[in-house]
């Protein structure tokens, strides 16, 4: 099993989206069995909240299900995922900081393609979530791309 996780501040906006559709990704490419996809935050606030309404909103908007309570990053983490994608340069900071991670570490929007911007803007500030799941959207679809590459599914 290849294993994804997604990192943001607060685990409530853009990760637990972020690991939604990409889960809505896997499994219509059927690689429900090969590829797993998790979240976590840097910071404390919101630890086993569901995701924030703005969040929900959009997922179900696009019927996107979802099943997440917010959790923090660990440094057992870094040994236990493949592939540890943080949502903007301050998440990567954070993960880079908490130890060496066995897998790859990347900013989403590396995979988005020419023209992208370098971070998911966070929208727990912005309040811009539809804004958010787009370029989630071209983050996961190119990290997914990736994945499927290096590992020939
Ligand atoms: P997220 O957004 O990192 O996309 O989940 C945030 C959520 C909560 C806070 C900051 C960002 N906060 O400061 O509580």
């Amino acid at each position: 099993m290849v294993r994804v996780l997604f990192v943001c501040l607060g685990n409530i906006c853009r990760s637990p989206m972020a690991e939604a559709v990409f889960g809505a990704a896997v499994a219509s490419a059927g690689l429900d069995g090969k590829i797993a996809a998790d979240s976590a935050g840097t910071g404390h606030w919101h630890l086993h909240e569901p995701p924030h309404p703005g969040t929900r909103a959009v997922l179900e908007e696009h019927g996107i299900v979802y099943d997440h309570r917010a959790r923090l990053v660990t440094r057992d983490d870094l040994q236990r995922f493949d592939y540890i994608v943080a949502m903007d340069s301050d998440n990567l900071a954070d993960v880079r900081a908490l130890g060496h991670a066995r897998g790859d570490v990347s900013l989403l929007l590396d995979h988005a393609g020419d023209g992208a911007p370098r971070d998911v803007p966070d929208p727990y500030y912005t309040g811009r979530f539809e804004e958010v799941y787009d370029l989630v959207e071209r983050g996961v679809a190119g990290l997914l791309r990736r994945i499927r590459d290096e590992h020939a599914f």
